[in-house]
């Protein structure tokens, strides 16, 4: 990039660290997105959100942000919302995507009201009988938190004995917990940058679900890009993957995890709107498929803000 070309994005503040559970890997995220700016000759600088941003963020003549935080406080609108007060324009889904992308349930509610495919669910509330899970939705299932990520909370339950002990591991994250249809079949996730779904990529893990050992610590774990589907196949798990992260009115960036089951049916199960951004994240993989390497991805991300002046 150019030196008018990083110019014109001004002073920008990269967004990191933040109060929720996934606070480590937003710090690793804030730091990728940080180094490659700078890398690309824009003025970036390292804002390790707490509880004193605002007053941090005011007055220190920022254009616009750089959103790195990842899990509640950062990816769920309330950042998104104070920005908007403060008037910088930022990076990624505006307060009402953000917010409802945060919660697994509400995300569900309203794919399924649009006549888009996602598991049957039900909520569990302390005091929910196993058996009446088990007849709604069959076993087995996963039980998660509807408000947390990076798999934090989650199991799969084989059977409804199972079920009470599931239930109160999710809820040590917040009193909202589901219990999800299990998908038996390839995971996948889809990448959207600027409207556009990126190639699939698909997940392969030996453990039973891709969780939060096999998103961070494993060595086992595989990414599949090309995905391995054919032509037609991929096309709609991208034109669904577009369709649903559309439907929350999500933008900007983000990744939408799905899962094909054995007949080849595909499921959604959610919208990140701040996704991992470390170089060897998934939508950076997504991203190099298409040609589209780690530095020109962030500044790519962080064009998505010109132009977001004059809407506020
Ligand atoms: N309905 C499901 N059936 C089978 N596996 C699932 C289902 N939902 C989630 N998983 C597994 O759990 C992982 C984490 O679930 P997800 O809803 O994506 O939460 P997170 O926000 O933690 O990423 C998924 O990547 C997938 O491996
Ligand atoms: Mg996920």
């Amino acid at each position: 990039m150019t030196a008018d070309a990083a110019q014109r994005f001004g002073r920008v503040a990269v967004m990191m660290g933040g109060w929720s559970a996934e606070r480590e890997i937003s710090l690793n995220s804030g730091e990728a997105v940080l180094q490659a700016l700078r890398a690309a000759g824009v003025d970036a600088h390292a804002v390790d959100v707490d509880r004193d941003v605002l007053a941090r963020l005011g007055g220190q003549g920022y254009d616009r942000a750089f959103i790195a935080l990842h899990g509640r406080g950062g990816e769920d609108g309330v950042i998104q919302g104070a920005l908007e007060v403060l008037g910088l324009p930022y990076t990624g889904s505006g307060v009402l995507a953000s917010a409802l992308c945060m919660n697994k349930r509400l995300t569900k509610r309203v794919w399924a009201g649009e006549g888009l495919p996602t598991p049957a669910f039900t909520v569990l509330d302390a005091g929910f009988d196993p058996f009446v899970v088990e007849r709604e939705i069959g076993l087995p299932c996963i039980v998660k938190p509807a408000l947390e990520g990076s798999s934090i909370g989650m199991s799969k339950v084989d059977s409804a004995e199972d079920l009470e002990a599931a239930w109160a591991r999710a809820a040590e994250y917040g009193a909202e917990v589901i219990a999800e249809a299990w998908v038996e079949g390839p995971e996948f996730t889809v990448a959207v940058l600027g409207g556009q779904a990126l190639p699939a990529i698909r997940l392969v893990t030996p453990r039973s679900f891709y969780d939060f050992e096999a998103k961070y610590r494993a060595v086992d774990t595989e990414y599949h890009i090309p995905c391995g589907l054919d032509e037609v196949q991929e096309g709609e798990l991208r034109s669904l993957a577009l369709r649903a992260f559309r439907a929350t009115t999500a933008r900007g960036w983000g990744r939408v995890d799905l899962m094909m089951d054995a007949r080849a049916h595909l499921w959604l199960i959610e919208v990140n709107t701040v996704p991992g951004m470390t170089d060897h994240s998934l939508v950076p993989m997504a991203a190099r498929a298409a040609g589209i390497d780690f530095p020109a991805l962030v500044v790519r991300i962080l064009e998505s803000t010109l132009g977001q002046e004059g809407a506020r």
